[in-house]
């Protein structure tokens, strides 16, 4: 059984191949982020554009790589939401019409459902139930993971996502877009400790986040000092310390609080190098065991997107009615609540 999975959800037009039982077969990617570091952020419609020019390119360069024709292909996968509409509809269109041409099955994927799914990829892979910290440019969630579907939200960002701190602070430092791996390179040279900043919500007797206060405490230190080299480095390194520590914190409170052992992280701040260590240091120590997925499927891929297909397809969730919609906003607690019906 062999799904090709592509994601387009937002700034990169990802395509896989993923056989079960044989694993990922292939699989290739195309960034936008030099595209869109010139407005400093992600431009919708220029989006949709470069996935249209991109997406069957891909899916040739896919195939061949794999060794593979379109008639081998079994089912296709796409990221029906959360995301941009009009990127959305480009995989969306595609998979529906290659389905269509081929009389395959087509399944609509929610993007943080592959990313939460993603550490299942790697070797070793943790086992249900465990619980997700889920970290990209747009969420930040705990979730408590018992099955595929079977996902449960313990907690989650009031305001805003842990990746857009990040690129908001990177942004008030003079750095370009995305934030994320910027700041992390320029906090490598700060000192650590000289600038205290605000963890909100640390204390509280919940599982939710809160990161809009600290863009406005970085703001303010901007604002009161000379910004040398040295300085943007010394807040950058505060910033990324207190983003990460509210993380491992409440990721840590959360198996504490489910009894489970094991943590998986996934989504872009994923790839941050600080969280990764402080999270295996913490949890380690305490006898927990924490999962990363592969660098390169940490941020979004269409890998993630072909295995969550493919899970869902071992469960017989593929369709032949090829009409389609997308989901600019979905709640991953409304496939759950979808899979338990
Ligand atoms: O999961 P993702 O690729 O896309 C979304 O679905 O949002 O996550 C992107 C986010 C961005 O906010 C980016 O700045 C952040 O992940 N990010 C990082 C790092 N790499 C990516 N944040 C901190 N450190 C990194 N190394
Ligand atoms: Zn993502």
């Amino acid at each position: 059984m062999i799904t090709l999975g592509i994601e387009s959800s937002c700034d990169e037009t990802g395509i896989a191949l993923y056989q079960m039982g044989r694993g990922l077969l292939a699989h290739a990617l195309h960034t936008q982020v030099a595209m869109h570091s010139e407005y400093g952020g992600v431009v919708p419609e220029l989006a949709s554009r470069d996935h249209v020019r991109r997406v069957v390119p891909l899916i040739r360069q896919v195939m061949k790589q794999a060794n593979a024709t379109l008639d081998q292909i079994d089912a296709i996968a796409y990221t029906q939401g959360p995301g941009l509409g009009g990127a959305l509809l480009v995989g969306a269109s595609v998979a529906s019409s290659l389905g269509f041409a081929l009389d395959i099955p087509t399944i609509g994927i929610h993007h943080l459902e592959g990313h939460l799914l993603s550490p299942l990829l790697s070797d070793p892979a943790p086992e249900f139930p465990f619980v997700a910290l889920l970290v990209s440019g747009g969420h930040t969630q705990l979730m408590r993971v018992d099955g595929v579907g079977r996902y449960q939200l313990l907690g989650e960002t009031v305001d805003d996502a842990a990746g857009e701190a990040f690129d908001k602070s990177a942004k008030l430092l003079g750095l370009g877009y995305p934030g994320g791996p910027a700041l992390a390179k320029l906090a490598e040279s700060g000192r650590p400790g000289l600038y205290k900043l605000p963890r909100p919500m640390l204390h509280s007797d919940n599982l939710d986040f809160s990161f809009s206060g600290l863009k406005t405490a970085v703001l303010t230190l901007v604002r009161q000092n000379v910004l040398d080299e040295q300085t943007r480095a010394d807040i950058a390194c505060a910033t990324q310390e207190a983003i990460v520590d509210v993380l491992a914190r409440k990721a840590r409170a959360a198996l504490a609080q489910t009894g489970l052992a094991q943590l998986v992280v996934a989504g872009g701040v994923g790839a941050n190098r600080l969280l990764r260590e402080r999270l295996t240091r913490d949890i380690e120590k305490r006898g927990g065991r924490v999962f990363y997925p592969e660098l390169e499927f940490c941020t979004d891929n269409g890998a993630m997107i072909a295995f969550a297909g493919a899970l869902r397809l071992a469960e017989h969730q593929g369709t032949k009615d090829y009409r389609f919609d997308v989901k600019p906003r979905w709640n991953l607690q409304d496939i759950t609540r979808h899979y338990a019906r």
